[in-house]
């Protein structure tokens, strides 16, 4: 069987991922494209890039060829909508017959919508957790039964901050992500005992694109000073590869807000409530 939690943890030498195949989705920008760039750097490889942008994927298996300066890694960027079961089913079918299984399956891909609930379509809020949630659940199915009959894998999928707190502006979001934590809490206690593990990290805001959807355009976070940058959500990515816990709060002590909210809700509730109404009730520019 595959190397065992304890046995990897600590173990910080550069070839720490030699010869992983993993699976990220939404590897072509933010933080799957930065948890590629540092699964490359920490020997892993093949690895199977994941998202809809076709020429931003190639543009990164050409960054990471000329990064690695060989072609020991083969990397693969596989044009896949996650939303849509039948090219997962594709996709996933395809890399177990080319690789025979993978180690790692990275759940990253997602996108938010702001606006209120009363503002919003049916059909935006089904689309946001048709991603998140939904395509979290097809790249999930598709590569479970391999990992089982080996007995070894690991799935990490990146919720957020957002999968503990209802957050004004960001209900169809939050729900997709309180879903994706649910959903990974149940099948790790499924998992318990089968060599097959799944960790859940969630940032707080990160400087990424994410921000640039039309919907946030006079809601743009202005709490700066507060984001992370991809580079640190990717290392706590990498770090949960060798992790049995089951979520990993990034900074880690935000932790300490989650417990707060779920202990004194009475008293964090009516905060964070005003704290988020304040950006949703900003008058566009
Ligand atoms: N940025 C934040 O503040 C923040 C905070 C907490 C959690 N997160 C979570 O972190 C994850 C990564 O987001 P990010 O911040 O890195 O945002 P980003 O820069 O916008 O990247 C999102 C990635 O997801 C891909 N994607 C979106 N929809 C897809 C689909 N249907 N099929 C395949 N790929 C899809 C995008 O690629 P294509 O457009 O090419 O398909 C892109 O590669 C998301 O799950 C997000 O919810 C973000």
């Amino acid at each position: 069987m595959r190397g065992k939690g304890k046995e990897d943890e600590g173990h910080t030498n550069k070839r720490k991922f030699e010869g992983k195949i993993i699976v990220i989705t939404g590897a072509s920008a933010g933080i799957g494209r930065q948890a590629a760039l540092d699964f490359i750097n920490k020997g892993a490889g093949p690895i199977i890039l994941i998202a809809r942008s076709e020429s931003k994927l190639l543009e990164l298996k050409k960054t990471i060829q000329v990064v690695t300066k060989s072609k020991d890694a083969e990397i693969v960027a596989y044009t896949c909508d996650i939303s849509k079961k039948e090219d997962v089913l594709r996709m996933g079918t395809q890399m177990l017959e080319r690789f025979g299984y993978i180690d790692l399956l990275i759940n990253n891909a997602g996108f938010g919508e702001f606006g209120k609930v009363e503002n919003q379509s049916i059909e935006q809020i089904e689309a946001v957790m048709r991603t998140n949630y939904f395509g979290m659940v097809y790249c999930t199915k598709v590569f479970l039964h391999s990992m089982l009959s080996r007995h070894s894998g690991h799935i990490i999928n990146v919720a957020s901050l957002a999968a503990s707190f209802g957050v004004a502006g960001m209900a169809g979001y939050c729900a997709s992500k309180y879903a994706m934590l649910g959903f990974s809490e149940s099948l790790y206690h499924e998992l318990y005992g089968t060599g097959v593990r799944i960790t859940v990290v969630s940032p707080i805001g990160v400087k990424t694109n994410f921000f640039n959807n039309q919907s946030f355009e006079n809601h743009q976070p202005n709490y700066t000073g507060f984001m992370l940058e991809a580079s640190t959500v990717s290392k706590a990515i990498l770090a949960a590869a060798n992790s049995s816990r089951l979520e990993i709060i990034v900074p880690f002590y935000i932790r300490a807000g989650v417990w707060f909210k779920h202990t004194l809700p009475y008293a964090i509730n009516p905060v964070a409530g005003a704290l988020f109404r304040r950006q949703l009730n900003k008058a566009p520019k």
